[in-house]
């Protein structure tokens, strides 16, 4: 029998860090540390704290369109995520349940900024 999830939705946010030049970036360079914050600043705004968690995450393996989100237990990714469009993620997807659809990552998006990436 499958268990139930600890928590109702589960934000896991990409906060990798990488030296030097490489021409894939990372997060890090992107405000991924501002993203986390916004998104636990508003999950106690919203009174979601408990219900849902955000984690910082390393390297999700889409570098090139980081900064990189994804929210299970529906598994949607998110890719060039500011600390701008949190509430928005907030209010549609996380509480309303509808994705946002101009962040959102598509497979074939996500195969293409994820081949020949390592972290
Ligand atoms: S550095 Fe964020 S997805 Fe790789």
């Amino acid at each position: 029998m499958a268990r139930m999830p600890r928590f109702e939705r589960h934000i896991f946010i990409c906060t990798n860090q990488r030296p030097g030049a490489d021409p894939r970036g990372c997060c890090a360079a992107r405000g991924s540390e501002k993203v986390v914050e916004a998104f636990k600043l508003e999950m106690v705004r919203r009174g979601l704290k408990g219900r849902m968690r955000a984690n910082k995450a390393g390297c999700l393996d889409n570098c090139a369109r980081g900064v990189s989100v994804v929210v299970y237990p529906e598994g949607v990714w998110y890719g060039g995520v500011t600390a701008e469009d949190v509430a928005e993620i907030v209010e549609k997807h996380l509480v309303g349940g509808e994705p946002v659809e101009r962040l959102r990552l598509r497979d074939g998006e996500f195969r293409a900024a994820a081949s020949g990436s390592k972290a």
